[in-house]
């Protein structure tokens, strides 16, 4: 992958200088002005006669590409809508299309000029996050296991032209902020998208301990069986026994407050490969079951993000990483393990290993005194169901909570939909062999999944994310980076 730097400028100089691509946003009924105009005067006028021939048009989204002069070589214009409308949906749909065009582009380097986007300076800096954000995002390329990788992006320097919208520094530290969750997000997605052969609990472990090494602020610590037998995890242990992979838990903290400040939790879903077990899936899509740990990965690149940003707080970020597979060491239906907290639990379907994992790694977490808890994790294929590959799934016992979160998924436009979990979901999980089952008897599959983990998180302030919808959405779509943004902008907000 390129590396991306993205710097600020008040204006974009033409004339002498030579620009291979500039990028203008085009709004409903508005001439082509300011920096735009003297941009168009050094393509030779270009988008003015693409605009007049009905080429060129501020349709949200819509984008035309053309070929100036020696000194704009390429003009490409961004159709943004009504300017009065610009508000944070109209923005994604701007900057996602940008991220998206200049990947495509066979441009080193772009400028963006940005002067007319907004009056005011705060919907502006939203604007630049955005923009450094999908623009980095646009760009990354998964090559890690193609032996002839085809070419992708090329861009590697980005400059954005703000004007008189907001003073320098804000527009640096928002294109900064926005290019650290870009970055933190395609982290995610490299080891997301990483096959199940390469990507073991020993790998995710390995990845802890470079990113450890990467940032002075972050520490890395990873417990194995043996560690994790002596603390009595025996759900999590359980779903690992069938395969040659052994489990870890790996446990990456940020320091950023005060050493005596209670840390935010995020605890992450790190299956390697899903088979099923000895409920074992079937053939057809199983291969997409290496997308298991995509709650895992997000919290690689939501640690690297924070550590990046320099956030004020305390985070600890753990992963319960493990791999489900069949073998005579399998756990079979209807056996029964003592989870860490004590309670047994009466495993009816192997393949609902992601509670059983993250019920331990819940417990584990309590020492650290947690201020609130979040986990992440592909947790159940209903939650597609339910809300498509749109919303993540949100579960919380605590409304406050809740509020945090789904305003950060609307502020980032990385969205999370609340679904309830109560006592009349939770009794599905009731049996006479044990404290619970792992799964329900009924419907509603997500909620009862989240009731499960519910029973391991009385102690603190807890919501669950279903990212199984929006993680990834398929083979070739490939891993999403969410709900990274989501989970940085709930940090930032501390
Ligand atoms: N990893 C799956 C859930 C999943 C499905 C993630 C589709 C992404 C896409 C999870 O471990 C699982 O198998 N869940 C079962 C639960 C059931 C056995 C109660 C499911 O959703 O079918
Ligand atoms: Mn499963
Ligand atoms: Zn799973």
């Amino acid at each position: 992958m390129t590396k991306l730097t993205v710097t600020a400028a008040k204006a974009i100089k033409v004339g002498n200088a030579k620009h291979e691509l500039v990028v203008v946003p085009l709004f409903t009924n508005q001439a082509v002005a300011g920096q735009s105009a003297a941009v168009d005067a050094a393509a030779g006028g270009v988008l003015q006669r693409a605009i007049d021939m009905g080429e060129a048009e501020a349709k949200l989204g819509k984008v035309t590409s053309m070929i100036g002069t020696e000194s704009v070589a390429r003009i490409v214009a961004v159709g943004c809508g009504d300017r009065e409308k610009f508000g944070r949906d109209a923005q994604l749909a701007v900057t996602g299309a940008i991220g998206r065009s200049l990947a495509a582009s066979k441009a080193k380097a772009a400028t963006i000029v940005t002067d007319n986007v907004s009056d005011d300076a705060d919907s502006a800096a939203s604007f630049l996050e955005f923009l450094a954000r999908d623009v980095a995002m646009g760009c990354y390329h998964y090559t890690a296991t193609v032996g002839s990788p085809k070419p992708g992006p090329v861009l590697t320097k980005l400059s954005v032209a703000v004007g008189d919208m907001l003073s320098a520094a804000k527009a640096k530290a928002a294109l900064h902020n926005g290019l650290a969750i870009g970055q933190g997000a395609n982290v995610t997605r490299e080891l997301v998208n990483l096959p199940g052969n390469v990507c073991t609990p020993s790998y995710l472990a390995k990845e802890a301990r470079t990113l450890g090494r990467k940032y002075d602020a972050l520490s890395v610590s990873v417990l194995d069986e043996k560690k994790m037998e002596s603390l009595g995890m025996g759900s999590l242990l359980s779903v690992g026994n069938g395969s040659d992979e052994p489990s870890k838990l790996i446990v990456i903290k940020y320091q950023g407050g005060n050493a005596k400040d209670a840390p935010y939790c995020l605890v992450g879903k790190g299956i390697t490969f899903d088979t099923g077990g000895i409920s074992l899936k079937p053939a057809k899509g199983m291969e997409s079951m290496k997308f298991d740990m995509g709650g895992a990965g997000s919290v690689f690149g939501v640690m690297q993000a924070v550590a990046e940003l320099n956030l004020k707080i305390n985070v600890i970020g753990v992963v319960a990483a493990a791999e489900n597979m069949p073998s005579g060491c399998a756990t079979k239906p209807g056996d029964v393990v003592t989870s860490m907290s004590g309670k047994t639990i009466e495993i009816l379907n192997t393949d609902a290993e992601g509670r059983l994992v993250l019920c331990d790694a819940l417990t584990y977490v309590e020492r650290f005194k947690p201020a609130e808890v979040v986990d992440i994790a592909t947790l159940t294929g209903a939650i597609i169901v339910a809300l498509g590959h749109e919303a993540t799934g949100l579960f919380a016992n605590d409304d406050s909570l809740a509020e945090a979160l789904t305003a950060a998924g609307q502020a980032s436009g990385d969205e999370a939909w609340r679904l309830p979990i109560n006592k009349r979901y939770d009794k599905q999980l009731n049996t006479k062999y044990a404290d619970m089952q792992n799964i329900g008897t009924g419907s509603a599959g997500s909620i009862t999944a989240a009731c499960f983990l519910a029973r391991f998180t009385e102690n603190y302030k807890w919501a669950h994310l279903d990212v199984a919808g929006t993680a990834f959405q398929s083979m070739q779509k490939g891993a999403t980076g969410r709900p990274v943004p989501l989970l940085v902008e709930y940090l930032r907000q501390k």
